[in-house]
């Protein structure tokens, strides 16, 4: 595939079948948040079921355990290349305003070496993270949340530091910062014995043959199926050698109906998506043994910007207590930058001899109950949250979510 994202215009279901399946290689693929796991090499991976209540086994490599763990160094860790393209909100058919950022997305870019892939792959590959921060949904069978900074001190460092925060905030075309810890390198990990490869490569060709899983909409093995971020931005990087894994892109809804499809990235590198106003789904890989991406999800840093994180698709799939207070934590922070400021601006008015604004004081008064009343509206009381069941609350066109009903996506077991 070229280094340009391949367009599905906007068009009845059948007809975007018939596109895909001239390309039927491109239609096999995957993205940002899922996993199947079953066994790696010879060791055997326990299917867990989507409550959490089963753990896998981690699948740890030998060469890991004796790797030295180094200090992250920007100068060496970081081998940073611009993407050939970032596609806009309005190139993906957005109305102005929809979202914090003029950009929608990148293409895929390098951003590490393979030496700091080798170090937070080490840190995710640990006995403790698999046994403490593993978690499950009807979305995604495994996945490592909240292991950042107690367990990865490397990862911890690379996604606070200066250098890495400027190349997110200038690809996303806006000043961004981690949400909060907790959302620091979610780990999606997908493996496949041999035998699992062959099997899930003949079922595509199938598939790919009688133009069934050529078409994203109709893909029913997604790795992650079509959803909203809960976070306004995702950078997502590739822990795995993709050389031969065919597949593996993210297809993204526009905002006339339309689908388009941007590349997976390879090893050390990466992709900027604002994953909060955008629809999309990790689409299937093959040709692969393991798959690793890491998902870090970002806010903007200025606070009187809009911030419409919400906990939709996080919520049953965290330690509640440390979600919610990391939550609160930094949503205060926001508030009360925001009441400094005013105050300030007040002050300053008032020394000016300047009138007091009241309909200007009254919206702002009125934007911060609103920014209240939402975090009430995210921190839902312990006893009410389902663990491990993710609804369908943050899917917004009508025809994914008719798409996820008739796949069952969503339907409590
Ligand atoms: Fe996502």
């Amino acid at each position: 595939m070229e280094d340009i994202s391949y367009e599905i215009p906007p068009s009845t279901s059948h007809e975007t079948c018939q596109i895909i399946q001239e390309t039927p290689q491109e239609t096999i693929a995957e993205e940002v948040q899922e996993q199947e796991i079953s066994s790696i090499g010879s060791q055997n991976v326990s299917k867990s079921t989507p409550s959490n209540s089963g753990r896998y086994v981690v699948p740890i490599h030998e060469t890991l355990s004796s790797l030295e763990r180094i200090p992250f160094d920007p100068s060496k860790h970081i081998e940073f290349s611009p993407p050939s393209k970032t596609w806009t909100m309005q190139e993906l058919d957005y109305t102005e305003g929809q979202g914090i950022s003029v950009v929608g997305v990148s293409e895929p870019f390098p951003l590490f070496s393979k030496e700091a892939v080798m170090q937070m792959r080490a840190e995710i590959l640990s006995e403790e993270v698999w046994d403490k921060y593993q978690f499950s949904s009807n979305l995604s069978h495994c996945q490592l949340r909240g292991y950042v900074p107690e367990c990865a001190p490397f990862t911890y460092d690379v996604w606070k530091s200066p250098e890495i925060l400027d190349i997110v905030s200038k690809i996303a075309g806006i000043d961004l910062v981690p949400v909060m810890d907790w959302e620091i390198a979610h780990i999606n990990i997908s493996i496949q014995s041999e035998g699992e490869q062959a099997k899930a490569l003949e079922v595509a060709q199938r598939d790919a043959d009688e133009g069934v899983a050529a078409c994203p909409l109709e893909d029913d093995h997604p790795i992650l199926d079509w959803h909203t971020d809960s976070y306004p931005f995702v950078c997502v990087t590739m822990l795995s050698d993709c050389t031969n894994m065919i597949g593996g892109e993210t297809a993204l809804r526009k905002g006339n109906g339309g689908i388009v499809k941007v590349r997976g990235p390879q090893m050390g590198s990466a992709v900027i998506l604002q994953g909060r106003y955008i629809e999309h789904q990790a689409m299937r890989a093959f040709g692969t043994s393991e798959r690793i991406t890491s998902v870090t999800s970002f806010r903007p840093r200025a606070p009187n910007i809009k911030d419409d994180t919400v906990l939709t698709t996080v919520r049953p799939i965290s330690d509640l207590k440390e979600l919610y207070h990391q939550y609160t934590e930094y949503r205060f922070e926001v508030l009360q930058d925001r009441l400094q400021d005013m105050s300030r601006k007040l002050r300053d008015r008032k020394r000016a001899h300047r009138s007091y604004d009241t309909e200007a004081t009254k919206a702002f008064i009125r934007e911060q109950i609103e920014f209240l009343e939402a975090m009430d509206r995210e921190i839902i009381i312990d006893k009410n949250v389902q663990r491990g069941y993710i609804d369908d609350g943050h899917l917004v066109s009508d025809e994914i979510k008719q798409s996820s009903k008739r796949k069952g996506t969503y339907d409590i077991v």
